[in-house]
């Protein structure tokens, strides 16, 4: 039966209450409770099924079942382009990914990945690459020993108050980096490829990882945590920069 994965999707989304520990607390409960109801609110900015992903789609006739070979199937794919801020797409909120996006969803992400990997990066979300959607993909592993992850409609469940400072860089803002502090620990729910439901406490790079991308899909960039001034000095360097790189 587990074979299924719509009937799996359709599942209820279960709450789990936090640890009784002080140190967590669960985020936006009225945002996640509004999240799986929030169908048909944001457009998608790419016409998926019509063809729109240009050249970008994979040879996916072999349906790979797993994030790993999902992602080893880059290898054979053509990067997708990253777009670079300001780009509005990046501003955008996304939409709830639907079953029935996923068969599109999977034909596109060994062309994520790729592009990703060729970065090279630790995190891609779907906006990057003009993708309206609800997605990510993370990979914090080396070239011979991968660790992707593909995140389908991932939440935030819970963050702790303690806080852990990093330093962020983003493939939509190349060559630009800055200490971001953000929860040290935060428990991630998302669904599989397969529709399965995923939840994982997690810390470190990871943790930060996640955060950024999450971020993407809220319209939010890693230099939105920081001040203004700092902000407009880190995009008023790209812009110079993109432009020095255009002429
Ligand atoms: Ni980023």
């Amino acid at each position: 039966m587990a074979s299924d994965p719509v009937t799996i999707w359709d599942r209820r989304h279960k709450t789990q209450a936090g640890p009784s520990s002080n140190a967590w607390h669960l985020v936006h409960s009225s945002h996640n409770a509004a999240y799986f109801t929030r169908f048909n609110s944001f457009c998608v900015h790419v016409p998926l099924a019509s063809g729109g992903t240009g050249g970008y789609i994979a040879d996916m006739t072999n349906a790979a079942q797993t994030d790993a070979a999902i992602a080893a199937a880059a290898a054979d794919a053509a990067p997708m382009p990253i777009l670079v801020a300001p780009h509005a797409v990046l501003r955008r909120k996304t939409r709830t990914v639907r079953p029935e996006d996923m068969a599109d969803i999977r034909r596109i992400l060994p062309s994520m990945f790729s592009a990703m990997y060729e970065a090279p990066g630790i995190g891609l979300a779907a906006p990057q690459v003009g993708l309206g959607l609800r997605f990510a993909l993370v990979d914090l592993g080396e070239p011979e020993a991968r660790e992707p992850i593909i995140m389908i409609n991932p939440e935030i469940l819970a963050e702790t108050e303690t806080l852990a400072a990093r330093e962020e860089g983003c493939l939509s803002l190349p060559n630009q980096y800055a200490e971001v502090t953000r929860p040290e620990q935060v428990r991630v729910q998302w669904r599989t490829v397969d529709g399965e439901v995923m939840e994982r406490e997690v810390d470190g790079l990871l943790a930060t990882c996640m955060q950024h991308e999450i971020d993407h899909l809220e319209g939010i960039l890693f230099v939105d945590h920081l001040s203004t001034l700092r902000r407009n000095m880190i995009l008023r360097r790209l812009a110079k920069e993109q432009k020095q790189k255009r002429s």
